[in-house]
This record gives structure tokens, sequence and C-alpha cells, in this order.
């Protein structure tokens, strides 16, 4: 079979380690072939390859990025998008496109496979881990681990000035990174978008905690906001970084009177090398994808189940986004303050 292999969207780690594994199965036990698409969507929209074979893919597995390169085109936003991917597809002879994304990029795939028949398995990635359907994401686990690095970091920081430090997190619309590193990093306050933040509260958390002696770590995930609608940013607002962790320590310093700090982890958290279990997801989710294939199991998304590797329709994962249970961040709350 020939079989199209595309990474589309932001990147994360562990997108070269599920493009080895197809590659690897794909050829070595089902004797497919494959053809690599660039950009993401652009790829089957402009015809745009490369070649995708065993040494391609060799020394891939820790390596950061996509070998394949990503964008954030959009197909169905051009007039004849589903006309010149169809075209593309059958002019590389390609039967099925394994496509690895996250809700964007599987967004369209679901549209692609439902609404106008194409063949196209998916494989979940981000470091957001905000796609239903699956307890996971690629990428996930080695953000959350970059950023529990740094919480450990600042600590000591903190301690030795006496400050308040506030660490911002990706997450988009979501605080599944927030919450998982702010526990493992012993954060004194985690604040996510699921939960609107209440300014006044968090400085009395801040000033508690250094009553006990202790210089609080306050992790704010980059989707967080306040919820009486106060926080002003850009131009003219005094905010010198562009996001809410700038905002909150200046509201910190003034309403406490305690010194405040930020660090904005940023794209540190989406680039280098994948963590051993996303090493081992993504290799999980290619062998997977590429079964789904060869089982022509179409417009479904490989997910994780506990430890099983199960399928879902794509259309299902992508129809909503799996924010952060009211229960669980009630459960990290006994540590605030
Ligand atoms: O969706 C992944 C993500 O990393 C979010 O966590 C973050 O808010 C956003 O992308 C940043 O995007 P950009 O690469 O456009 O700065």
């Amino acid at each position: 079979m020939r079989v199209g292999v595309l990474t589309g969207g932001r990147d994360c780690p562990g997108l070269n380690a599920v493009v080895r594994a197809v590659v690897r199965k794909g050829v070595q036990h089902y004797g497919d072939e494959f053809v690599g698409f660039v950009d993401g969507w652009r790829g089957p929209l402009d015809g745009e390859t490369v070649p995708l074979d065993i040494p391609a893919v060799r020394g891939t597995l820790p390596r950061g990025g996509t070998i394949l390169g990503t964008s954030r085109t959009h197909p169905l936003d051009h007039p004849e998008g589903v006309r010149r991917i169809r075209e593309n597809l059958a002019k590389h002879e390609v039967e099925a496109l394994i496509t690895i994304g996250g809700r964007d990029t599987l967004g369209t795939a679901a549209r692609l496979a439902d609404e106008y028949g194409l063949p196209i398995v998916g494989v979940p990635k981000t470091i957001d881990n905000d796609l239903s359907g699956t307890d996971c994401t690629i990428g996930y686990d080695t953000a959350v681990g970059v950023a529990t690095g740094a919480i450990d970091r600042l600590h000591t920081t903190a301690e030795s000035h006496k400050r308040v430090l506030v660490v911002e997190v990706m997450g988009g619309d979501t605080g599944w990174i927030a919450l998982r590193s702010g526990l493992a990093g012993g954060a004194n306050v985690i604040l996510i978008p699921e939960q609107p933040f209440d300014v006044e509260q968090v400085c009395a958390w801040v000033t508690s905690r250094f009553r006990a002696s202790y210089a609080p770590i306050v992790v704010v995930a980059d989707g967080a906001y306040p919820k009486d609608g106060s926080m002003r940013l850009g131009p003219g607002s005094g905010v010198r970084l562009s996001g809410v962790g700038e905002w909150l320590a200046r509201e910190i310093e003034h309403r406490s009177g305690k010194e405040a700090r930020t660090t904005v982890l940023g794209h540190l958290q989406r680039g280098g090398s994948p963590s051993p279990f996303d090493r081992w997801l993504a290799t999980r989710f290619g062998l997977h994808a590429i079964d789904a294939v060869h089982e022509q199991d179409f417009g479904t998304m490989v997910a994780l189940r506990g430890t099983d590797v199960v399928r879902v329709p794509i259309a299902e994962a992508t129809a909503r986004v799996k924010r952060v249970d009211p229960k669980l961040y009630e459960e990290v709350g006994v540590f605030f303050g």
C-alpha cells in the first residue's frame, strides 16, 4: 500500500517518534511505501512531498520538532481545497493518509473523512492534552517535565530572595500542564483557564505562605484570567511581556507589597527531545495507526485508554475540548496558600 503521512498544527515532542513507528512497521511488516507530505495540510493541498522511508526516519526517535514540517493551513478554507487534496493523493498514488495533529488539524481530518470520504487515520498530539477521547496526547508528558524542572529551580531562588515567583506555563484553553506540573513541582498556587481566579484570594494565599516563612511559587496557565475582568494587556498597560504571568506579578506586588518576578516558559515546553513516556506513547500510536490503515478503519483516531491503545471516531475526539474537571482542581486546592 502507498500511505501518506503529515504532521499539522503547532509542533510538540514525539511527532518524529510516531512517523518512525508508522514507517518501520509499514515497511517491515506490511511492505508499504510512504509519501511524506510537508507542512501539515499545505503538503497535500500543494502536492509538496518528501521521501519517507527507513533511512529518512533513522535516528529520529529522540528528536524534537517534526522532520515533515508543519503549518496551520486550513484546506477547507480554500474553495478548491478538497479537489486539490484528492488530485494530489491520486497523483502520488496514496491510498490512505495518516494525520498527526491536535484539535485543529484533526477537526479538518474528521470533516475530510466523514463528509468527503477521504481515507484518513488520526493520531492525537498536543502539549495541551485537550483532545477528548484519549487519556493523553503525545507531547503533554514532556511539557509537564520541562515545567516541573523549572518550578524546582525557581523554588530555591524564590527562597533566597524571599520573593514571589510567578511561572507562566502553556496550555491554551485548558489547565492540564499547569495542574500537573504545579502539583509535581509543589507550587503554592495553581491558576487555570477553567476556573477564573480572584486576585485578592491569590494575594491572601501568597501572604499566608510568607507568614509560614516560605517564598511562594504561583503557576499560571497562559489562558487563565481573573474573574472580575480587570486584566488589561498590551500598550499602555504597564505590562512588559504580553501575558497573564507578568500582569499577575505586578498585581501581587501592588496589592501585597511583596516583590514578585515572572518566568514565562513559552516554547521551551514544546521544543527538544520527547520524554521516555512520550516516546513510548508515540511509538505505540504509530504502530496502531498503520494497523488501522490496513484494516481500512478510516475516520478513526488512535487513543490511549488506561494502558490500551483503542480507536475512537476522529469527529468524537474533536467535537469538544477536554477541560480540567472541577473535582481535580479542588483536589489540589489543599496545597494553596
Ligand atoms: O496549542 C499549543 C500551544 O503551545 C498552547 O499551549 C499555547 O497557548 C500556544 O500553542 C502558543 O502558540 P504559538 O506557537 O502560536 O505561540
